[in-house]
């Protein structure tokens, strides 16, 4: 790390925290989004402003950027804070010149990486460099913590499951090896409801809402503006997704999914999105075999390849149901007219979001809905075969119920 960078990695770390949560204090005493024409918290507000701006300027100045790639994509996210920190306290007009040093360096940094110029979700969770057991946050609020830990736990917990289900494509449905690789995507799948459980449980709907999803937002780079940071954005869930067979880049809504989040993503996460669709899926091998020759470890597997699925779709059940719906739906009937189009993440009103998202869970727990596509049918057909293999004719019932 060069001493300018260093330098501003101690300020975001420090200063920066107690700017932000000294702001937050203030409108959560008020249950606002933000405050105006308060001169006490004009200083903080300015204060992360200049001072973000001129340890950006020294950074540019040094002209010593990270060679690393690692290195350069946690310096975007860093610049990234302060980015969000200026749009969610609403402290700079649009076009001002304070944010060109941090235009700069962050269009430098996401060109040479080939990423969108903002901070995004992987840089709070999978790239965010701890330090004495403290990582970089925006306030020191607990709800901060909470909900950073929570969704970055559920994201590795994804990527387990995603990189367990992988492995199983070149070795086959039938193998005897993909029983533990299936064992291990049902386990991955259920850590990740057993974090959103301890998400839903311990983070608190107005402190979610007043003082951590505002610094998620929208907010531009130089002439362009860059849609807000979202936990959705990393690609394990959708590899998932297409690889067992629940949803496909066939279907328009899905291939959109796949593609708007591409440049959100981290550089490794784009090449898995770019391979999204390019092999069969399990479910397909599965009813293969087992219309062909359903041996006792194909059965075995199929029944663990239906766990597996009803574990997806219960995670993602509880999302919908559990975080989404009380976190950003409820509290935002009570938020001023003026506020709601700022609400999600990705820039459509918060009503279309939710469809889309509802959308997304019926897919995961293969739901039946008229005129959309949906894996049921084959999974049905998948576990009747199952069940004349093992003799039992009644399987348990696929569908995911939300708690
Ligand atoms: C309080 C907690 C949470 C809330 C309120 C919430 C809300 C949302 C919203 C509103 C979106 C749509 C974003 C947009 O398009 O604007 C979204 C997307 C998404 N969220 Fe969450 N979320 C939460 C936690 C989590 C956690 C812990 C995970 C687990 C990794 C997660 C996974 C996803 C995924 C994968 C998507 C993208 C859609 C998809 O590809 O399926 N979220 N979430």
């Amino acid at each position: 790390m060069t001493t300018s960078v260093a330098r501003f990695d101690r300020w975001i770390r420090n200063e920066f925290v107690e700017y932000n949560t000294a702001l937050e204090e203030a409108y959560f005493a008020e249950r606002r989004e933000v405050l105006d024409g308060r001169p006490e918290l004009d200083e903080p507000k300015r204060a992360i402003v200049t001072e973000g701006h001129h340890l950006i300027g020294r950074i540019l100045d040094e002209g010593a950027l990270p060679v690393v790639e690692r290195e350069k994509y946690q310096l975007l996210g860093m610049v990234g804070y302060h980015l969000a920190a200026c749009r969610r306290h609403e402290s700079v007009a649009p076009g001002a010149e304070e944010l060109s040093a941090a235009w700069s360096l962050a269009s430098l940094l996401g060109s040479s990486l080939g990423v969108a110029p903002r901070f995004v979700f992987a840089h709070q969770a999978m790239y965010n460099p701890a330090s004495g057991g403290q990582f970089q946050t925006f306030t020191s609020l607990e709800d901060e913590a909470v909900f950073l830990t929570n969704n970055g736990l559920a994201v590795f917990a994804y990527q387990r499951a995603a990189e367990a289900i992988r492995r199983v494509v070149p070795i086959g449905v039938s193998s005897p090896l993909s029983a533990y690789l299936l064992e291990t995507a049902r386990a991955a799948l259920e850590d990740v409801l057993q974090f959103n459980r301890t998400l839903s449980k311990t983070l608190d709907v107005e402190r979610f809402f007043f003082n951590v999803r505002p610094y998620f937002k929208t907010y531009r780079v130089g002439n362009a503006e860059y849609r807000g940071a979202n936990a959705g954005d990393f690609s394990a869930i959708n590899e998932l997704d297409v690889l067992l067979g629940l949803a496909t880049t066939r279907d328009p809504f899905y291939q959109n999914v796949v593609v708007e989040k591409y440049p959100y993503v981290t550089p490794e996460d784009q090449v898995r999105l770019r391979a999204i669709g390019g092999e069969q899926s399990l479910l397909t091998r599965f009813l293969r075999e087992a219309e062909s020759s359903p041996d006792p470890q194909l059965v075995r597997n199929a029944e663990l390849f239906l766990a597996v699925c009803r574990a997806h779709g219960a995670a993602y059940t509880y999302h919908h149901h559990k975080l989404v719906l009380p976190f950003l739906v409820e509290p935002a009937k009570t938020a001023p007219p003026e506020r709601l189009s700022e609400l999600t993440a990705s820039g459509p009103p918060l009503a279309v979001v939710v469809s889309g998202l509802s959308y997304l869970a019926d897919l995961r727990s293969a739901r039946d809905r008229p005129g959309k596509p949906s894996a049921r049918k084959d999974l049905d057909r998948l576990r009747e075969l199952v069940s004349r293999g093992t003799g039992d004719g009644h399987p348990a019932s696929l569908t995911a119920t939300a708690e």
